[in-house]
């Protein structure tokens, strides 16, 4: 694996754990984080030892806390505009054919929240703080805030939370459906990895099937998305881990798939 500056990979059996690594700016994202993450998910990508992909910031204080505001100084529309249209960790994670869970540890504000949400599921710290501050700003989010965030809460606590820039707790978080679990600080490790690797068990092109069929239900009307469904579904018919899968079950034993 490539050395980076800003990101650090380690490998914890089949689960991959990608940590941001700027502490000093409360791990937030600027184009060397956006560059080194998505080169560091190519390299996931194609490592067929990696099942599934834990992204964290460093430190106990923040996950992210958001775009790097010394960048905004001297952009024009234009360059600005450039900047999400180059490959950002955003829609890397989007796109990132293996499963991508979020494991927030303290804020996680505006770009850092909209990373969390390209993720496939949010993992949080009980200290963990939530918000799209961008309008404190004067300025909206533009990494997905107000598109990934509004079909997974809702319009009303979307608005509420893009309009005031406030920050939420880790609790609101979990009852707007934000985050998938909280975990006391300490044990928030130990709990994603455990979710992680039971993940990591499944059969991995069905794994990328469900990421791809979950996602293309909110960008889909019913009819259409019931249809790619039923494609993806028959697609699995064509691997040996389907076969595995079946045989296991009859013979009363735990599966081994091998991601064919
Ligand atoms: N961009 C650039 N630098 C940031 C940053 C960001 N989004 N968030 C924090 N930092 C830097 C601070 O400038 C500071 O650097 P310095 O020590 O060189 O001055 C360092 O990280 C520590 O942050 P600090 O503000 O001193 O910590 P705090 O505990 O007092 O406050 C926050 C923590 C998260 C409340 C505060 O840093 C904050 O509001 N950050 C900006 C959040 C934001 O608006 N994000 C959305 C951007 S669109």
């Amino acid at each position: 694996m490539t050395e980076f500056e800003t990101i650090k990979v380690e490998r914890v059996d089949r689960v991959a754990i990608l940590t941001i690594n700027r502490p000093e700016k409360l791990n937030a994202l600027n184009s060397t984080v956006h560059r080194e993450g998505v080169a560091a998910l190519d390299e996931l990508r194609e490592d067929d030892s990696v099942r599934v992909v834990v992204i964290t910031g460093t430190g106990e204080k923040a996950f992210i806390a958001g775009a790097d505001i010394s960048e905004f100084e001297g952009k024009t529309p234009v360059t600005q505009r450039a900047t999400f249209h180059q490959r950002t960790l955003f829609n890397s994670i989007d796109v990132f054919p293996k499963p991508v869970i979020a494991m927030v540890n303290g804020f996680c504000l505006g770009g850092g929240n909209e990373l969390a949400l390209a993720c496939d599921l949010r993992v949080c710290s009980d200290n963990a703080r939530f918000s799209q501050p961008e309008i404190n700003l004067g300025i909206i989010p533009g990494g997905g805030g107000t598109q990934r965030l509004t079909r997974l809460i809702g319009e009303g606590r979307s608005m509420e939370i893009c309009l005031t820039g406030d920050m939420i707790d880790a609790e609101t978080a979990y009852r707007f459906g934000l985050v998938n679990h909280v975990h006391p600080a300490g044990e928030l490790r130990e709990k994603t990895l455990e979710l992680a690797a039971k993940i990591a068990d499944k059969a991995p092109i069905a794994l990328q099937l469900v990421k791809e069929a979950v996602k293309f239900a909110s960008r889909s009307n019913l009819d259409e998305g019931l249809r790619r469904e039923v494609d993806l579904f028959a697609v699995c018919f064509s691997t040996e881990d389907k076969v595995e899968g079946v045989s296991a079950f009859l013979e009363k034993r735990k599966p081994e798939f091998k991601g064919k």
